[in-house]
């Protein structure tokens, strides 16, 4: 298949437009939003959700997010919905939040993978609210990496992953977010954290009270447990090289590195000059945000560095410290070394 690039940094319009055409017709299409670039299908297209989990490799019991572009589409997408979840969209729509709620009858079914349950965002980016407005579709859109590999921030890591597998690319900016969204369930007795995200469990509890972090945003699901979010349960993220996060001060990460061979280091700003073994710095250690930005290109880079290991100095779990750490655990295959 040949993969439209559709330059929305210089054609905005015309790529919103041939992009909306697309998905009209059943297609698939790659498209930034303020997290991740997802990878776009109508979400009333059980043949294009299809195309969107062959495209991905995508595990088939794991389901997808949908995104709308007002809040009048929540009732296509949604039912019985509770006065908590308008709250919530009063207070982070537009923006990195997901819910879930009990899914509308419209919705095709796969989107779902089989659960009565549907996740829904309202995005922030204007590219994809525009591309959702001008299709009139609610879209369907996972992050748009291979399965397992690190999700994409920039358009680049989109066509390396998926060239000749979709029909088009909307090349916009690289994401200012960096993570995906936070995603909440909220069809249990309270409220449930599945993925840490932009939005952090502190501000998530000043709108609802109670908030449960499900162990899977920590911890490796035992054998034969069930997951709440499917997602949480593959491995993912992983950069091919073998990799290892690694908790403690500064001083201790540097001597650490240092001390080994073969390897190579992913750290904070601060540590940079002192390490003498191949190095990336993901951003500042007082700054969540940064690293945030950073982490999934730099996962990426972690491959081209020529080294059989490497260590990954963990960030703190505060704030959006959080949803890094929930990443790079996942990336290191919960093999966390305690200095
Ligand atoms: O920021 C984001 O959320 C990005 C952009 C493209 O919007 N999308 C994204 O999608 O990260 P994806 O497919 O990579 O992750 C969706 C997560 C998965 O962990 C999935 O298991 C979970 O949401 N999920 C989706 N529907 C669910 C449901 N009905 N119940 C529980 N978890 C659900
Ligand atoms: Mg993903």
């Amino acid at each position: 298949m040949f993969t439209q690039k559709l330059d929305a940094l210089t054609d905005y319009k015309n790529s919103v437009s041939m992009a909306s055409e697309i998905l009209k017709n059943g297609g698939i299409v790659a498209v930034p939003t303020e997290t991740v670039y997802g990878l776009c299908a109508s979400a009333y297209s059980d043949s294009a959700i299809k195309s969107v989990f062959d495209a991905k490799g995508r595990p088939q019991d794991n389901p997808l997010i949908v995104h709308i572009s007002n809040l009048d589409m929540l009732n296509y997408v949604a039912r019985d919905i509770p006065d908590i979840a308008y709250k919530c969209a009063k207070e982070f729509w537009p923006g990195p939040f997901t819910m879930i709620l009990p899914r509308g009858e419209k919705i095709a079914e796969s989107v779902s993978a089989g659960l009565d349950t549907v996740a829904v965002r309202f995005p922030s980016e204007k590219t994809i609210c525009d591309i959702i407005t001008e299709s009139g579709l609610p879209l369907a859109a996972p992050s748009a990496n291979t399965s397992g590999k690190p999700s994409p921030t920039s358009a680049q890591h989109v066509i390396s992953d998926l060239d000749g597998k979709i029909d088009a690319v909307v090349m916009g900016k690289d994401c200012s977010v960096g993570v995906e969204s936070t995603v909440v369930s909220l069809v249990g007795e309270t409220p449930r954290l599945l993925r840490p995200g932009a939005v952090t469990p502190k501000k998530l509890r000043l709108v609802l009270g109670d908030l449960v972090i499900d162990d899977a945003v920590l911890n490796q699901l035992k054998s034969g447990e069930k997951a709440s979010s499917p997602g949480m349960k593959y491995k993912h993220y992983a950069p091919k090289t073998d990799a290892f996060l690694v908790s403690g001060c500064s001083n201790g990460f540097v001597n650490f590195v240092n001390s080994k061979d073969d390897c190579a280091a992913v750290c904070f700003d601060e540590e940079y000059y002192g390490i003498n073994v191949p190095k990336i710095s993901y951003g500042s250690k007082y700054d969540e945000l940064s690293l945030a930005q950073n982490v999934f290109s730099v996962l990426r880079k972690v491959d081209t560095l020529g080294v059989k290991q490497v260590y990954i100095h963990a960030p703190s779990k505060d704030g959006v410290g959080l949803a890094v750490y929930n990443r790079l655990i996942r990336a290191c295959a919960f093999r966390v070394i305690e200095l």
